[in-house]
């Protein structure tokens, strides 16, 4: 399509070209009604089927036992970093968290906020969070224990998820969710921003377990309880229908054109190959996160200083190829790939990086 570039944002993020396509066409008229998604009521039957159909998508797409409940909330992510400990944290147990960056440290701080006992069992930053620490003592009576499950900023991923020991899991999943299968059984509840793999900014999907509801102090802000959303089906207030309504659309691509998570993950893997591969034989790219612990969705590499990293995005650019300057507090480059970045811009940005190297030598 014309003037489309190859978006390589970290968030917000491509979305897939047929669900803005869909959104052009039906915006002035939803389904024949004459009016726009945006006009009408959280409360007709029109936006109750929108939001059920997103449940039920992502019912199937992850697997859900009755015993989980799929909710929509405000305020993004972040939100959920103090609706968490507020929600779920139990009377004298102590909350367990591992810090793998920004923002397992943002989830953190929230905490201790609310908690007194918040103990970082591991963490990555002797290594600058370059990669997944995998030796951890979770305490017996926790909580529960949180993880991020993939570091957008320095592009590492759990590829096996903490075992809790019993303990309930609790993750933030804002930069992989939906691009893989996920065992949910461990979990007692995981959030995402949508703003990656699933939809717009603005709104977190959190997904949570029975007996986590059972936790909820009565005292909590309405607004800030999982169970005001639970028993409202995430329409306590006027919920932003049209981000639901752009996620059901993405879900719907996800679930029908491309088949489901098992799908998407070979594609995922197939474009990160595609660029580590790039990375792997290259003089002058170097990656940062340490190999075992690569992330599949960011992909984080440096050059050898400022003024090649400044020619390499400008030269990117000029190639149609955007957002491929890594995180204000990391520096380098960052590529992400996300579900709705194709085979084929993954393709162009590895012919570039080839092609901006052999222009050194
Ligand atoms: C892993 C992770 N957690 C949390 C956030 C924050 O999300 P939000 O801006 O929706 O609060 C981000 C945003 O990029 C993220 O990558």
């Amino acid at each position: 399509m014309e003037n489309r570039l190859h978006n390589f944002n970290a968030g917000p993020a491509a979305l897939p070209l047929p669900v803005l396509e869909e959104i052009k066409e039906n915006f002035l008229s939803f389904r024949g009604s004459g009016m726009s998604i945006t006009e009408i009521s959280h409360r007709s039957a029109q936006f109750e089927e929108v939001l059920d159909d997103a449940i039920q998508r992502t019912r199937r797409l992850l697997n859900l036992t009755d015993e989980y409940h799929v909710l929509f909330i405000q305020g993004g992510a972040s939100m959920q970093f103090c609706m968490v400990p507020m929600n779920l944290a139990l009377p004298g147990k102590p909350l367990n968290y591992i810090d793998t960056g920004v923002w397992s440290a943002k989830a953190i701080k929230e905490a201790r906020q609310q908690v007194q006992e918040v103990k970082v069992i591991a963490s990555s930053e002797d290594r600058g969070f370059s990669y997944i620490p995998y030796d951890y003592c979770v305490d017996k009576e926790a909580s529960y224990l949180h993880f991020t499950s993939n570091n957008t900023i320095r592009g590492t991923q759990w590829h096996q998820f903490p075992d809790g020991d019993g303990v309930p899991l609790i993750a933030d999943m804002s930069s992989d969710l939906m691009s893989r299968p996920l065992d949910i059984q461990p979990f007692g509840m995981i959030y995402a921003g949508a703003q990656k793999n699933i939809g717009p900014s603005g709104i977190a999907m959190a997904i949570i377990r029975d007996d986590m509801l059972n936790r909820v102090p009565h005292n909590l802000p309405s607004m800030l309880k999982y169970t005001s959303h639970k028993e409202n089906r995430s329409l306590y207030n006027t919920p932003p229908t049209f981000a639901i309504y752009v996620i059901d659309l993405v879900l719907a691509w996800l679930e029908d054109t491309v088949g489901g998570l098992g799908r998407i993950e070979e594609m995922n893997r197939q474009k990160a190959s595609l660029i580590y591969e790039v990375i792997d034989n290259s003089e002058i790219y170097q990656g940062t996160a340490e190999p075992s612990s690569r992330s599949l969705m960011n992909i984080t590499f440096r050059l050898s200083d400022e003024n090649t990293k400044e020619r390499f995005l400008v030269e990117a650019k000029n190639n149609g190829l955007q957002g491929l300057n890594g995180h204000r507090s990391a520096g380098g480059c960052r590529a992400s790939l996300y579900n709705a970045v194709t085979v084929e811009s993954t393709e162009s940005l590895a012919a570039f990086m080839r092609e901006f190297e052999e222009s050194f030598t």
